[in-house]
């Protein structure tokens, strides 16, 4: 037996409780095929913990995430609780106590997949966006003053740092390395000439000690553009917290649907572990009737194996993707009628064939 990795599983809530099962079944099948061993433990966390307990995750949960080699996340959120919750009692809190900076959210055109893009192709949409992921608009930071009078007001500061710029810049230029060799810096530092002119000036030193990667700078409105009209322009983009959260569901509406992409929030030094969850939602809209598309949950599946050094097998499920769609093998969100555990069956019997 080769190595053996624990895994926390959290589904969280809504469509959680589908894609991420179908996800296992997947990491369970590369597993056997690539000789390896896959430990899950389950945690019922999320806003239904929240409804029973009035917590998402228990006072030690951070503690007990530790103890693992990687996190396998769905989403969590539910109509009925306040959704200011979600982000702050869990994701934020794992994502910046676990120092997980990076947030790694590929863009891509699986075959079978028609992008919204009408004469785009699977060449022309093949990029990574970086979101930095533990600073920027989203620190929380911030107060509301005096909030039912005629006087209120509200301040929300950003927070850039020195090393939490140069950390994301290295990533990128090394990441770039291995791909295209080609960095875009997306910013806004012509309005925020304070945070974003100093978060260019850092990327800029970053960027000379990579003088055989191509760097330049755009700006966030005309890189939104560019994500529709231009997308083969970009290779790897690293951007702040909150425009790479905003330009990661453009870019999975390039890719044809939220339901597909995938994501890593990865602590690159291994200090602790990282978490791996498809980029949207908990989609309460579609939750409980099996229609959900789970290749973002299962796609999130394979950057974990990438991470955890089993690229064999996260080969495999990417391939085992392709073929799915590429066999037509779509959900209703794809104007599909496979359901979300026939797609994770086929891609299961993919990798088992
Ligand atoms: N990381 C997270 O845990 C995370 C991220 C984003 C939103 N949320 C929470 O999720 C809840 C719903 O948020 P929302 O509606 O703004 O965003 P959402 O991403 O859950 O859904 C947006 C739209 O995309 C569709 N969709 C999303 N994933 C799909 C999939 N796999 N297959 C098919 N269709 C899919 C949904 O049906 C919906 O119409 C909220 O409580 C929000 O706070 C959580």
């Amino acid at each position: 037996m080769g190595k053996q990795y624990k895994i926390a599983v959290v589904n969280g809530d809504g469509i959680g409780n589908e894609i991420v099962p179908a996800g296992v079944s997947v990491l369970r099948a590369v597993a056997k095929k690539y000789n390896f061993d896959i430990t899950t433990e389950d945690f019922s966390w999320g806003a239904g913990h929240y409804v029973k307990h009035g917590e998402f995750m228990p006072k030690d949960g951070l503690e007990t995430l530790k103890k693992f080699d990687a996190i396998y996340f769905g989403a969590v959120g539910l109509p009925e609780v306040d959704d200011t919750l979600p982000a702050k009692d869990y994701t934020f809190k794992v994502r910046t106590e676990l120092e997980q900076y990076v947030n790694y959210r590929p863009v891509k055109l699986f075959s079978g997949v028609q992008s919204p893009l009408r004469d785009k192709t699977e060449e022309d949409i093949d990029f990574v966006i970086l979101r930095e992921n533990n600073e920027g608009e989203f620190v929380q930071n911030g107060k509301i003053f005096y909030p039912d009078t005629p006087n209120g007001c509200a301040v929300d500061t950003s927070m850039v740092t020195r090393l939490g710029v140069e950390r994301i810049a290295h990533y990128a230029f090394k990441l770039a390395r291995k791909r295209r060799k080609k960095v875009t810096n997306v910013t806004k530092s012509n309005t925020l000439i304070y945070t974003l002119g100093f978060w260019d000036k850092v990327i800029a030193e970053v960027a000379a000690q990579y003088p055989d990667v191509e760097y330049g700078k755009m700006y966030i409105d005309n890189a939104s553009a560019s994500f529709v009209l231009k997308p083969e322009f970009f290779d790897v983009i690293v951007t702040t917290n909150m425009m790479g959260d905003i330009l990661s569901d453009l870019g999975g509406a390039i890719m044809g649907s939220l339901g597909l992409g995938g994501s890593g929030n990865i602590n690159p030094e291994g200090d602790y572990p990282s978490m791996f969850e498809p980029i949207h939602g908990s989609a309460p809209d579609i939750a409980g009737q099996n229609i959900a598309n789970p290749i973002g949950q299962i796609w999130s599946a394979a950057i974990m194996l990438e991470h955890l050094g089993e690229q064999e097998a996260a080969d495999a499920i990417v391939a085992g993707i392709e073929h799915a769609t590429a066999q037509g093998n779509l959900t209703k969100d794809l104007k599909g009628s496979a359901s979300t555990s026939e797609i994770a069956e086929r891609i299961v019997s993919f990798i088992n064939s």
